[in-house]
């Protein structure tokens, strides 16, 4: 069995991952005019604030300074943060909970391994801070996501190996990053994540023995 499950937040755990691209896509109306397709919405998930960023300019072919793109960041920040105001154990993905109290049951260590800084915020909105027994903090890490550091330093700060541990992702970047550091890849979503050692439609099928029998078969 696996000692430690490394967690992914926005899209496994809470409903927020639509946040960030709507934060997005006013930002860019605003300051450009321009309507962002949700074509490129999968690009934007799981990596930095920053590489997001760089994602969007890079596909509406605009340059900005140095100091522009520190702003731009910004301002999507308060717009992001403003919309998780009301963010309440209510917007916890169906399935999560159980899931987590199940893991907890079976004594496996939890880490929290999300590029966003606004992770410890969320996890105390959604009452779950206390279930997790380290969170790692985005901005120690050199190259984010789809890079393998993130997860890496997840399993150590619940000591754990690689190889002993699960990771939940919902992106392409993140799924990488977790097959790159040679943790077992859990994904919730579609077939743009079939990369991934065991894939889910949904969170609502997560259960500890859908995973526990994923594992058991891989590790034969
Ligand atoms: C990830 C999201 O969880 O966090 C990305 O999938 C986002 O879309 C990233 O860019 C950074 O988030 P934040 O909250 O630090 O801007
Ligand atoms: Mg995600």
């Amino acid at each position: 069995m696996f000692k430690g499950a490394l967690f992914d937040l926005d899209g496994v755990i809470a409903d927020t991952a639509p946040l960030h691209f709507n934060a997005w896509k006013q930002i860019i109306f605003k300051h450009f005019g321009l309507n962002l397709p949700d074509s490129i919405e999968e690009k934007t998930k799981g990596v930095s604030r920053e590489d997001s960023l760089r994602v969007i300019l890079k596909y509406l072919k605009i340059s900005i300074s140095d100091y522009d793109f520190m702003k731009l960041c910004e301002e999507k920040n308060l717009l992001y943060v403003e919309s998780l105001e009301k963010l309440t154990p209510k917007n916890i993905l169906p399935g999560i909970e159980t899931f987590i109290q199940d893991l907890q049951r079976n004594g496996i260590k939890l880490a929290l391994a999300s590029s966003s800084k606004n992770g410890p915020y969320i996890l105390k909105k959604l009452e779950l801070d206390r279930s997790f027994q380290a969170i790692v903090n985005p901005e120690n890490i050199t190259e984010g996501k789809p890079a393998p550091d993130i997860f890496l330093e997840a399993a150590k700060s619940i000591q754990c190996e690689p190889e002993e541990c699960i990771a939940i992702e919902d992106s392409v970047a993140g799924v990488t990053a977790i097959n790159s550091a040679n943790i077992f890849s859990i994904a919730v979503g579609g077939a743009e994540l079939n990369h991934a050692n065991k894939i889910f439609t949904s969170t609502k099928d997560l259960t500890l023995s859908e995973v526990e029998n994923a594992w058991q078969i891989q590790k034969k």
